[in-house]
Protein backbone atom coordinates (compact mmCIF):
# COMPACT_ATOMS: atom_id res chain seq x y z
CA UNK A 1 0.00 0.00 0.00
CA UNK A 2 0.99 3.64 -0.57
CA UNK A 3 0.16 7.23 0.09
CA UNK A 4 -0.98 9.00 -2.58
CA UNK A 5 1.50 11.47 -3.10
CA UNK A 6 -0.35 14.44 -4.21
CA UNK A 7 -2.14 15.10 -0.73
CA UNK A 8 -1.52 18.04 1.55
CA UNK A 9 -3.09 17.89 5.02
CA UNK A 10 -4.38 21.52 6.49
CA UNK A 11 -5.12 21.50 10.23
CA UNK A 12 -9.31 22.86 10.82
CA UNK A 13 -10.03 22.21 14.42
CA UNK A 14 -11.54 19.73 15.14
CA UNK A 15 -10.50 17.59 12.02
CA UNK A 16 -7.67 17.43 9.26
CA UNK A 17 -8.81 18.84 5.70
CA UNK A 18 -6.84 16.61 3.56
CA UNK A 19 -6.64 17.86 0.21
CA UNK A 20 -6.11 15.83 -3.03
CA UNK A 21 -4.71 18.85 -5.37
CA UNK A 22 -4.14 16.71 -8.55
CA UNK A 23 -8.48 15.16 -8.17
CA UNK A 24 -9.03 17.94 -6.80
CA UNK A 25 -10.88 16.69 -3.79
CA UNK A 26 -11.22 17.08 0.11
CA UNK A 27 -11.93 14.85 2.80
CA UNK A 28 -12.79 15.83 6.57
CA UNK A 29 -11.05 13.34 8.49
CA UNK A 30 -11.76 13.15 12.41
CA UNK A 31 -9.70 12.20 15.17
CA UNK A 32 -9.73 8.77 14.55
CA UNK A 33 -9.53 8.90 10.55
CA UNK A 34 -6.43 10.62 11.19
CA UNK A 35 -4.89 8.87 14.54
CA UNK A 36 -4.66 6.02 12.01
CA UNK A 37 -3.89 7.84 8.83
CA UNK A 38 -0.90 8.76 10.85
CA UNK A 39 -0.15 5.18 11.63
CA UNK A 40 -0.36 4.39 7.96
CA UNK A 41 1.95 7.34 6.71
CA UNK A 42 4.61 5.80 9.47
CA UNK A 43 4.33 2.22 8.32
CA UNK A 44 2.09 1.72 5.17
CA UNK A 45 2.33 -2.24 5.11
CA UNK A 46 -0.04 -1.71 8.36
CA UNK A 47 -2.95 -1.59 5.86
CA UNK A 48 -5.98 -3.71 7.23
CA UNK A 49 -8.19 -4.95 4.71
CA UNK A 50 -10.48 -6.01 8.08
CA UNK A 51 -10.00 -2.16 9.20
CA UNK A 52 -13.20 -0.18 7.90
CA UNK A 53 -11.40 3.28 8.09
CA UNK A 54 -8.24 1.51 6.14
CA UNK A 55 -10.56 0.69 3.40
CA UNK A 56 -12.25 4.29 3.33
CA UNK A 57 -9.10 5.76 3.00
CA UNK A 58 -7.90 3.38 -0.30
CA UNK A 59 -11.24 4.32 -1.51
CA UNK A 60 -10.80 8.16 -0.95
CA UNK A 61 -7.41 7.03 -3.08
CA UNK A 62 -5.40 9.02 0.04
CA UNK A 63 -4.14 5.18 0.00
CA UNK A 64 -3.37 4.02 -3.31
CA UNK A 65 -2.87 0.53 -4.14
CA UNK A 66 0.01 1.09 -7.01
CA UNK A 67 2.57 3.54 -6.30
CA UNK A 68 2.18 6.95 -8.25
CA UNK A 69 5.20 8.37 -9.45
CA UNK A 70 5.05 12.09 -8.84
CA UNK A 71 6.85 14.41 -11.90
CA UNK A 72 9.90 15.99 -11.48
CA UNK A 73 9.86 19.34 -9.98
CA UNK A 74 12.67 21.41 -9.22
CA UNK A 75 11.05 23.99 -6.94
CA UNK A 76 9.38 23.99 -3.34
CA UNK A 77 6.21 21.70 -2.52
CA UNK A 78 3.95 24.85 -2.44
CA UNK A 79 4.58 25.77 -5.92
CA UNK A 80 4.15 22.29 -6.83
CA UNK A 81 0.67 21.95 -5.19
CA UNK A 82 -0.39 25.72 -6.87
CA UNK A 83 0.77 24.66 -10.51
CA UNK A 84 -0.66 21.09 -10.31
CA UNK A 85 -3.69 22.03 -8.28
CA UNK A 86 -4.76 24.88 -10.81
CA UNK A 87 -4.63 22.26 -13.79
CA UNK A 88 -7.17 20.29 -15.50
CA UNK A 89 -9.79 21.86 -13.25
CA UNK A 90 -13.00 20.31 -13.49
CA UNK A 91 -15.82 22.08 -15.03
CA UNK A 92 -19.34 21.00 -14.35
CA UNK A 93 -20.37 21.21 -17.57
CA UNK A 94 -18.09 22.11 -20.70
CA UNK A 95 -19.80 23.72 -23.32
CA UNK A 96 -20.19 21.29 -26.10
CA UNK A 97 -21.01 23.49 -28.70
CA UNK A 98 -20.86 27.46 -29.21
CA UNK A 99 -24.60 27.92 -28.89
CA UNK A 100 -24.21 25.65 -25.19
CA UNK A 101 -20.99 28.40 -24.46
CA UNK A 102 -23.11 31.30 -25.38
CA UNK A 103 -26.13 30.66 -22.34
CA UNK A 104 -23.69 29.50 -19.78
CA UNK A 105 -21.32 32.94 -20.53
CA UNK A 106 -24.58 34.83 -20.42
CA UNK A 107 -25.77 33.58 -17.76
CA UNK A 108 -22.46 33.67 -15.64
CA UNK A 109 -22.28 37.57 -16.31
CA UNK A 110 -25.53 37.78 -15.51
CA UNK A 111 -24.35 36.06 -12.15
CA UNK A 112 -21.77 38.57 -11.81
CA UNK A 113 -23.28 41.49 -12.07
CA UNK A 114 -25.88 40.23 -9.96
CA UNK A 115 -22.81 41.21 -7.52
CA UNK A 116 -21.59 44.15 -6.17
CA UNK A 117 -18.60 45.22 -8.12
CA UNK A 118 -15.79 46.17 -6.48
CA UNK A 119 -14.68 49.80 -5.42
CA UNK A 120 -13.72 51.98 -8.75
CA UNK A 121 -11.32 53.79 -6.82
CA UNK A 122 -8.84 52.01 -4.76
CA UNK A 123 -9.78 53.45 -1.43
CA UNK A 124 -5.64 53.93 -0.03
CA UNK A 125 -5.54 56.69 -3.61
CA UNK A 126 -8.82 58.92 -2.60
CA UNK A 127 -6.53 61.55 -1.15
CA UNK A 128 -3.71 63.91 -2.97
CA UNK A 129 -4.73 66.27 -6.05
CA UNK A 130 -4.92 64.86 -9.61
CA UNK A 131 -1.32 66.02 -11.45
CA UNK A 132 -2.64 66.16 -15.07
CA UNK A 133 -0.60 65.49 -17.84
CA UNK A 134 0.17 66.86 -21.09
CA UNK A 135 -1.88 65.05 -23.83
CA UNK A 136 0.03 62.09 -26.01
CA UNK A 137 1.86 62.81 -28.45
CA UNK A 138 2.57 61.10 -31.66
CA UNK A 139 5.35 58.68 -32.13
CA UNK A 140 7.75 59.44 -34.75
CA UNK A 141 7.34 56.37 -36.91
CA UNK A 142 3.34 55.40 -35.32
CA UNK A 143 3.58 51.78 -36.72
CA UNK A 144 3.99 50.49 -32.82
CA UNK A 145 1.22 53.80 -31.74
CA UNK A 146 -0.83 52.43 -34.01
CA UNK A 147 -0.74 48.17 -33.54
CA UNK A 148 -0.81 49.39 -29.79
CA UNK A 149 -4.09 51.11 -30.40
CA UNK A 150 -5.81 48.38 -32.68
CA UNK A 151 -4.82 45.60 -30.88
CA UNK A 152 -8.10 44.06 -29.66
CA UNK A 153 -9.66 40.81 -28.46
CA UNK A 154 -11.68 39.42 -31.36
CA UNK A 155 -14.17 36.30 -30.82
CA UNK A 156 -15.26 35.77 -34.78
CA UNK A 157 -12.78 34.89 -37.37
CA UNK A 158 -13.60 34.26 -40.93
CA UNK A 159 -11.30 30.97 -40.69
CA UNK A 160 -9.65 32.37 -44.10
CA UNK A 161 -5.84 30.69 -44.70
CA UNK A 162 -3.03 33.18 -43.54
CA UNK A 163 0.00 33.29 -45.56
CA UNK A 164 3.01 31.33 -44.82
CA UNK A 165 5.07 34.43 -45.11
CA UNK A 166 2.66 35.93 -42.50
CA UNK A 167 3.13 33.70 -39.89
CA UNK A 168 6.97 33.52 -40.51
CA UNK A 169 6.78 37.32 -39.76
CA UNK A 170 5.09 36.71 -36.83
CA UNK A 171 7.00 33.90 -35.48
CA UNK A 172 10.01 35.43 -35.87
CA UNK A 173 9.09 39.22 -34.52
CA UNK A 174 7.68 37.72 -31.39
CA UNK A 175 9.73 33.80 -30.66
CA UNK A 176 12.23 34.44 -32.70
CA UNK A 177 16.16 34.77 -31.91
CA UNK A 178 16.80 38.36 -32.73
CA UNK A 179 19.81 37.95 -35.66
CA UNK A 180 19.46 41.92 -35.90
CA UNK A 181 20.53 41.78 -32.31
CA UNK A 182 23.65 39.08 -32.11
CA UNK A 183 26.20 42.00 -33.03
CA UNK A 184 25.12 44.38 -30.38
CA UNK A 185 26.65 41.25 -27.71
CA UNK A 186 27.24 42.23 -24.64
CA UNK A 187 30.19 40.28 -23.75
CA UNK A 188 29.69 39.81 -19.85
CA UNK A 189 26.58 37.56 -20.67
CA UNK A 190 27.74 34.31 -19.99
CA UNK A 191 28.36 31.88 -22.74
CA UNK A 192 24.83 30.30 -23.64
CA UNK A 193 22.73 33.03 -22.49
CA UNK A 194 23.05 35.67 -25.48
CA UNK A 195 20.08 34.63 -27.66
CA UNK A 196 17.46 37.92 -27.53
CA UNK A 197 13.81 37.65 -28.70
CA UNK A 198 11.80 41.08 -29.08
CA UNK A 199 10.35 40.35 -25.49
CA UNK A 200 12.68 40.66 -22.31
CA UNK A 201 12.90 37.03 -20.39
CA UNK A 202 13.36 36.14 -17.19
CA UNK A 203 17.30 36.13 -16.35
CA UNK A 204 18.23 36.15 -20.20
CA UNK A 205 17.23 32.69 -20.22
CA UNK A 206 14.35 32.70 -22.45
CA UNK A 207 12.59 29.71 -20.54
CA UNK A 208 9.11 29.84 -22.98
CA UNK A 209 8.93 28.50 -26.30
CA UNK A 210 6.03 28.46 -29.12
CA UNK A 211 4.18 25.62 -30.48
CA UNK A 212 2.10 26.67 -33.54
CA UNK A 213 -1.20 25.86 -34.04
CA UNK A 214 -1.90 25.41 -38.19
CA UNK A 215 -4.92 25.17 -39.05
CA UNK A 216 -5.36 27.29 -42.25
CA UNK A 217 -1.90 28.43 -43.01
CA UNK A 218 -1.15 28.29 -46.58
CA UNK A 219 1.84 26.49 -47.88
CA UNK A 220 1.80 24.45 -44.47
CA UNK A 221 -0.16 21.12 -43.75
CA UNK A 222 -2.43 21.23 -40.90
CA UNK A 223 -0.87 20.37 -37.39
CA UNK A 224 1.07 21.01 -34.02
CA UNK A 225 4.39 22.46 -34.69
CA UNK A 226 7.61 22.85 -32.36
CA UNK A 227 9.01 26.58 -32.76
CA UNK A 228 13.12 26.17 -33.05
CA UNK A 229 13.76 30.42 -32.41
CA UNK A 230 17.55 29.74 -32.84
CA UNK A 231 16.96 28.53 -36.81
CA UNK A 232 13.54 30.25 -37.23
CA UNK A 233 12.11 27.04 -38.32
CA UNK A 234 9.51 24.59 -37.50
CA UNK A 235 9.22 20.68 -37.28
CA UNK A 236 5.65 18.65 -36.85
CA UNK A 237 5.01 17.36 -33.52
CA UNK A 238 1.05 15.88 -34.34
CA UNK A 239 -1.64 16.30 -36.65
CA UNK A 240 -4.18 18.49 -35.68
CA UNK A 241 -6.65 16.72 -32.67
CA UNK A 242 -9.81 15.40 -34.09
CA UNK A 243 -12.01 17.52 -31.86
CA UNK A 244 -12.90 21.04 -32.37
CA UNK A 245 -10.06 23.38 -31.37
CA UNK A 246 -13.00 24.70 -28.40
CA UNK A 247 -12.94 21.34 -26.90
CA UNK A 248 -9.19 22.04 -25.91
CA UNK A 249 -10.05 25.90 -25.08
CA UNK A 250 -12.57 25.65 -22.04
CA UNK A 251 -14.90 24.76 -24.18
CA UNK A 252 -14.89 28.32 -26.01
CA UNK A 253 -16.14 27.23 -29.74
CA UNK A 254 -16.15 30.99 -31.24
CA UNK A 255 -12.36 29.91 -31.84
CA UNK A 256 -13.10 26.97 -33.91
CA UNK A 257 -12.19 28.37 -37.12
CA UNK A 258 -9.33 29.91 -35.89
CA UNK A 259 -6.61 29.59 -38.56
CA UNK A 260 -3.37 30.29 -36.25
CA UNK A 261 -2.80 29.83 -32.66
CA UNK A 262 0.49 29.27 -30.59
CA UNK A 263 0.43 27.73 -27.33
CA UNK A 264 3.10 29.27 -25.35
CA UNK A 265 5.05 27.03 -22.80
CA UNK A 266 7.80 27.18 -20.08
CA UNK A 267 10.64 25.46 -19.72
CA UNK A 268 10.76 25.16 -16.04
CA UNK A 269 13.84 23.11 -15.86
CA UNK A 270 15.74 25.99 -17.16
CA UNK A 271 14.42 28.74 -14.04
CA UNK A 272 15.04 25.27 -11.81
CA UNK A 273 19.18 25.82 -13.25
CA UNK A 274 19.17 29.63 -11.73
CA UNK A 275 16.45 30.49 -9.48
CA UNK A 276 16.30 28.16 -6.64
CA UNK A 277 13.26 29.98 -5.15
CA UNK A 278 9.71 29.12 -6.20
CA UNK A 279 9.04 33.05 -6.65
CA UNK A 280 10.96 32.25 -10.40
CA UNK A 281 7.30 30.34 -11.26
CA UNK A 282 5.81 33.80 -11.14
CA UNK A 283 8.66 35.22 -13.60
CA UNK A 284 7.17 32.04 -15.95
CA UNK A 285 4.04 33.60 -16.17
CA UNK A 286 5.11 37.06 -16.59
CA UNK A 287 7.35 36.52 -19.65
CA UNK A 288 4.65 34.40 -21.15
CA UNK A 289 2.33 37.02 -21.14
CA UNK A 290 5.00 39.48 -23.02
CA UNK A 291 5.37 37.13 -25.68
CA UNK A 292 1.76 36.82 -25.89
CA UNK A 293 1.16 40.85 -26.33
CA UNK A 294 4.43 40.90 -28.50
CA UNK A 295 2.43 38.14 -30.81
CA UNK A 296 -0.83 39.93 -30.68
CA UNK A 297 0.92 43.27 -31.83
CA UNK A 298 2.78 42.32 -34.50
CA UNK A 299 -0.55 40.31 -35.62
CA UNK A 300 -2.31 43.16 -35.37
CA UNK A 301 -0.03 45.50 -37.50
CA UNK A 302 0.02 42.50 -40.48
CA UNK A 303 -3.81 43.54 -40.60
CA UNK A 304 -4.99 40.23 -37.91
CA UNK A 305 -7.47 40.25 -35.54
CA UNK A 306 -6.58 38.14 -32.37
CA UNK A 307 -7.78 36.45 -29.17
CA UNK A 308 -6.13 34.50 -26.22
CA UNK A 309 -6.38 32.17 -23.19
CA UNK A 310 -5.23 30.60 -20.29
CA UNK A 311 -8.38 28.21 -20.13
CA UNK A 312 -7.61 24.50 -21.55
CA UNK A 313 -7.25 20.93 -21.06
CA UNK A 314 -3.43 21.10 -19.41
CA UNK A 315 -3.40 16.93 -19.98
CA UNK A 316 -4.70 17.07 -23.79
CA UNK A 317 -2.58 20.17 -24.48
CA UNK A 318 0.65 18.43 -23.13
CA UNK A 319 -0.20 15.00 -25.13
CA UNK A 320 -0.93 17.35 -28.26
CA UNK A 321 2.25 19.17 -27.98
CA UNK A 322 4.45 15.55 -26.79
CA UNK A 323 5.18 16.88 -23.28
CA UNK A 324 3.41 15.35 -20.87
CA UNK A 325 5.27 14.75 -17.73
CA UNK A 326 8.36 16.86 -18.78
CA UNK A 327 9.45 19.76 -17.31
CA UNK A 328 7.89 22.21 -20.06
CA UNK A 329 4.34 23.13 -18.78
CA UNK A 330 1.57 24.71 -21.39
CA UNK A 331 0.79 28.20 -19.98
CA UNK A 332 -0.84 30.33 -22.56
CA UNK A 333 -2.62 30.11 -25.73
CA UNK A 334 -2.83 33.27 -27.99
CA UNK A 335 -4.25 33.20 -31.93
CA UNK A 336 -4.61 35.68 -34.69
CA UNK A 337 -6.48 35.45 -38.35
CA UNK A 338 -8.62 37.36 -40.57
CA UNK A 339 -11.89 38.99 -38.40
CA UNK A 340 -14.71 41.25 -38.56
CA UNK A 341 -13.19 42.60 -35.46
CA UNK A 342 -16.30 41.58 -32.98
CA UNK A 343 -15.30 41.54 -29.52
CA UNK A 344 -18.85 38.75 -29.17
CA UNK A 345 -19.10 36.06 -31.90
CA UNK A 346 -22.34 36.27 -33.98
CA UNK A 347 -24.32 33.69 -31.97
CA UNK A 348 -23.47 35.84 -28.33
CA UNK A 349 -24.68 38.64 -30.11
CA UNK A 350 -28.03 36.99 -31.52
CA UNK A 351 -28.62 35.76 -27.86
CA UNK A 352 -28.19 39.03 -26.53
CA UNK A 353 -30.95 40.38 -28.70
CA UNK A 354 -33.09 37.45 -27.76
CA UNK A 355 -32.82 38.14 -24.30
CA UNK A 356 -33.02 41.77 -24.83
CA UNK A 357 -36.23 41.30 -26.68
C1 LIG B 1 -4.60 36.65 -18.87
C2 LIG B 1 -5.76 36.83 -19.81
C3 LIG B 1 -6.65 35.77 -19.99
C4 LIG B 1 -7.73 35.91 -20.88
N1 LIG B 1 -8.57 34.85 -21.08
C5 LIG B 1 -9.56 34.96 -22.00
C6 LIG B 1 -10.38 33.84 -22.29
O1 LIG B 1 -10.24 32.76 -21.74
N2 LIG B 1 -11.34 33.98 -23.24
C7 LIG B 1 -11.54 35.16 -23.91
O2 LIG B 1 -12.42 35.21 -24.76
N3 LIG B 1 -10.78 36.24 -23.62
C8 LIG B 1 -9.79 36.17 -22.70
N4 LIG B 1 -8.99 37.24 -22.44
C9 LIG B 1 -9.24 38.51 -23.15
C10 LIG B 1 -9.93 39.54 -22.26
O3 LIG B 1 -11.27 39.19 -22.07
C11 LIG B 1 -9.80 40.91 -22.95
O4 LIG B 1 -8.42 41.23 -23.00
C12 LIG B 1 -10.53 41.98 -22.17
O5 LIG B 1 -11.92 41.77 -22.25
C13 LIG B 1 -10.21 43.38 -22.70
O6 LIG B 1 -10.49 43.49 -24.06
P1 LIG B 1 -9.38 43.88 -25.15
O7 LIG B 1 -8.33 42.81 -25.15
O8 LIG B 1 -10.11 43.95 -26.47
O9 LIG B 1 -8.79 45.19 -24.76
C14 LIG B 1 -7.92 37.14 -21.56
C15 LIG B 1 -7.01 38.18 -21.38
C16 LIG B 1 -5.93 38.01 -20.53
C17 LIG B 1 -4.93 39.14 -20.38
Amino acid sequence: MHINPYLFILPRTPGQIVWNYKNHTQHELDLNYTSRLARLIDNPNLFDRQNIIDVQLLKAEILTIAKIDSPQWGWDELSKIYHIGTQNIPCARTPQNIHEWSRQYLDHCTEVLNKPAPAQQRPALNTGQRIALPAPCGLTDDSLGNALRQRKTCRSFTGEAIPLRDVATLLYLSFGFLHERENSRDDCIAHGLHARRSSPSGGGLNACEGFVLARNVCGLEPGLYAYHPAEHALSLTNPLPESALGDLLGGQHFINNLPLGLFITARFDRLWWKYEHSRAYRMAFVEAGHLSQSFQLVATALGFGTWLTGAFADDRVEALLKIEGSPEQPLFFVGCGASDGQAMCREMQDLLREVQA
